[in-house]
């Protein structure tokens, strides 16, 4: 019961390693409050979350404007009257041949996987400073390494990564951590899913299988417990690979 007495905000709750951090949060005695743009999805994720002991809330946002994030914070704060950590899960990725890549789509991924990042945790900072909170972003091995195919991602994950190190220093002295996570190949929703654009190179997707092969959202969920845990206390600015060795190869 790690987390008893700490009030969560987890975004991307409604699904795939934001809803399994949401589960492992709850069952370590957190007030979870999770956001997400799905509201189907947020209703099925209530119910499944239903049984644990600690509360999981939900709130309906589309986190790609400063606006929607602040007042996704604003809500949570009204429900709980606290926040200790924060967790940014949603984000999306979506392949496609570079050349073809739109201004539009360029935009809508940026805001999301970047700004909704940003935003969300701008928004969060002032309650995290009063609580000697912490930050776990969820990035990916793809902010660490190149991906074909998937270049706007890509750069959103890379600033995702030193958005966390910037952050970490310059909330030093305040007492908040700020870390993310850079998970490798998960079996979710959203990889299972992943359409595969016509005329690409199969030789170029190999170098991205992990030696371990896949892994389920739990085994990412536990990693952004434990840069959230007291036993993370003197790591900060860090981008933990949880990524079945993707990155030694
Ligand atoms: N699955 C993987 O292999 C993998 C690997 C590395 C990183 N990641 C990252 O992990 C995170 C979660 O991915 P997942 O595989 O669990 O995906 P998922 O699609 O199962 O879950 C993502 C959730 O985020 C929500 N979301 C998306 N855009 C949103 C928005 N604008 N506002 C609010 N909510 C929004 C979705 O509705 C969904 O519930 C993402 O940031 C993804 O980039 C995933």
């Amino acid at each position: 019961m790690r987390f008893e007495k700490k009030t969560v905000v987890v975004t991307g709750a409604a699904s795939g390693i934001g809803l399994e951090t949401a589960r492992a949060f709850a069952a370590e005695g957190a007030q979870v409050v999770g956001i997400d743009l799905d509201v189907a999805g947020a209703e099925r994720a209530k119910e499944s979350l239903a049984k644990l002991s600690a509360q999981v809330q939900f709130e309906i946002a589309d986190l790609s404007t400063a606006a929607a994030c602040r007042q996704a914070i604003a809500a949570a704060i009204d429900l709980r009257g606290q926040l200790d950590i924060l967790c940014n899960v949603a984000g999306f990725s979506q392949l496609a041949h570079f050349a073809d890549i739109t201004e539009e789509d360029f935009q809508r991924m940026v805001s999301v996987n970047l700004g909704g990042v940003f935003f969300m945790t701008q928004a969060a900072m002032p309650h995290l400073v009063r609580s000697r909170g912490n930050v776990v972003s969820v990035a990916s091995v793809a902010g660490l390494t190149g991906n074909p195919y998937n270049a706007t991602y890509c750069a959103t994950k890379g600033a995702v990564v030193n958005l966390t190190r910037a952050l970490a220093v310059e909330y030093s002295k305040q007492g908040v951590r700020v870390n993310c996570i850079c998970p490798g190949s998960v079996l979710t929703d959203a990889t299972k899913a992943t359409q595969v654009p016509d005329d690409t190179d199969p030789d170029l997707f190999r170098v991205m299988m992990p030696p371990l092969g896949n892994c389920e959202p739990e085994a990412i969920a536990q990693g952004i417990l434990y840069l959230a845990s007291d036993a993370a206390s003197y790591v900060t600015g860090t981008a933990l690979a949880v990524d079945g060795g993707r990155t030694a190869v």
